[in-house]
């Protein structure tokens, strides 16, 4: 592991303890023996009550229709999955259902479905192949997907090119970045708040294989929130697919889809402006991660991520530590909005007390996770 991995710091960081970052690392998680290590991210899923509606917000944002019907609405990136997003018509609710992740072989989907109980079906869509339907701790889907027909790959961008100080390589030509949607390649990772944290890792180490990357800690070393990659061997795999935090209630916080470059997701901001969406939180570059990103609101309010230039790791790369708070969520740019900084409000106050209730996280926890989130991100905030 290089130092520049290990050693990063930020405006704000000097608010821990020596000790809490001492404690961080202490209490690592236990790694259960997966039962498949998924090789990849198939699809995220949605409800969503104006197809119509999110159709043209996703389509702003660089995913391309491949399927469309009363009841479901298909998407794809420039990459070679036949879909990665699909929105799912629903009467009354809006909001993320769940994701699938493929599996290299019939005999690891077998698996999954001996050991589970759960039976094949189907996959929904282009593409079609084979699932096990599963549920993780809090109840949203995980589909563990095999033998879908791949997509013939879409041109990448290819005037990458970037003068530096000292080596120009881009010589007799300018940039010139399109008006249009930022080319999506791929979907790339999600976020959910979870109800107990560490269940919810176990739950996905030992159904998935993923591999925590990144784990931040409470104040006594308790893990509270992990970056997890998935296990593709000596292939360098996304720095995270799925991140887990604990919170009082289970939600999803955001998808993220990878595009070429940095001028691709500047081309996608102005493209969305020019639309009349809702710009939620850019542009500016992850420290976990290290992604250039820019956040937007879907019409329902469910935040996506293009991003670009993020790390990768293979399967042997140890597993880092660090205390959680908020300002270790990016490097530079623009500031954290509002509306993701801590703030207290009457449904938050009764989600703890459900929480607390429920038995899944204890009053020490729930003080140490609102004492880290309550550190101000930037001294100037
Ligand atoms: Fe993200």
């Amino acid at each position: 592991m290089s130092d520049t991995y290990r050693n990063f710091t930020y405006p704000g960081l000097e608010l821990h303890t020596a000790e809490v970052r001492e404690l961080a690392g202490t209490k690592p998680p236990h790694r259960p023996e997966p039962i498949v290590k998924a090789n990849d991210i198939a699809y995220i899923l949605f409800n969503k009550t104006d197809l119509a509606l999110q159709k043209r917000f996703l389509v702003d944002f660089g995913l391309q229709v491949v399927e469309e019907t009363i009841e479901a609405l298909y998407l794809r990136g420039t990459g070679p999955l036949p879909y990665c997003y699909v929105a799912h018509k629903h009467t009354e609710t809006n909001g993320f259902i769940g994701a699938g992740y493929s599996v290299a072989s019939e005999e690891e989907l077998k698996k999954v479905s001996a050991i589970t109980g759960r039976p094949i079906g189907p996959v929904d869509g282009p593409g079609r192949g084979h699932r096990v339907r599963l549920h993780d701790p809090d109840g949203f889907i995980v589909d563990i997907v095999w033998g879908r027909e791949l997509a013939a790959v879409q041109p990448l961008k290819t005037d990458l090119a970037v003068n530096t100080p000292r080596h120009k390589a881009r010589v007799n030509a300018g940039i010139r970045t399109a008006t249009a949607p930022s080319p999506v390649e791929r979907l790339g990772h999600y976020v959910l708040s979870v109800t107990s944290f560490d269940e919810s890792l176990q739950w996905y180490m030992r159904h998935i294989g993923v591999i925590p990357t990144d784990v931040q800690c409470l104040a006594d070393g308790t893990p509270a929130l992990a970056f997890n990659r998935l296990d593709t061997g000596t292939i360098p795999a996304d720095h995270h697919t799925v991140v887990l935090l604990q919170n009082v209630a289970a939600n999803y916080m955001h998808s993220a889809y990878e595009t070429a470059d940095m001028d691709s997701i500047g081309q996608g901001q102005q493209h969305l402006k020019l639309k009349g969406w809702n710009h939620f939180w850019g542009i500016g570059r992850h420290i976990l991660g290290s992604q250039v990103f820019d956040y937007w609101l879907d019409p329902t309010g469910d935040e996506l991520e293009h991003y670009a230039d993020g790390d990768v790791f293979d399967a042997d790369f140890e597993t880092r530590y660090f205390p959680l708070d908020m300002g270790s969520l990016w490097a530079w740019g623009d500031d954290l909005p509002k509306a993701m900084r801590p703030a207290f409000s009457v449904k938050q106050a009764w989600a703890a007390i459900k929480a607390l209730k429920s038995g899944k996280v204890d009053r020490k926890t729930l003080g140490m996770l609102k004492q880290a989130m309550g550190l101000p991100a930037r001294p100037w905030f």
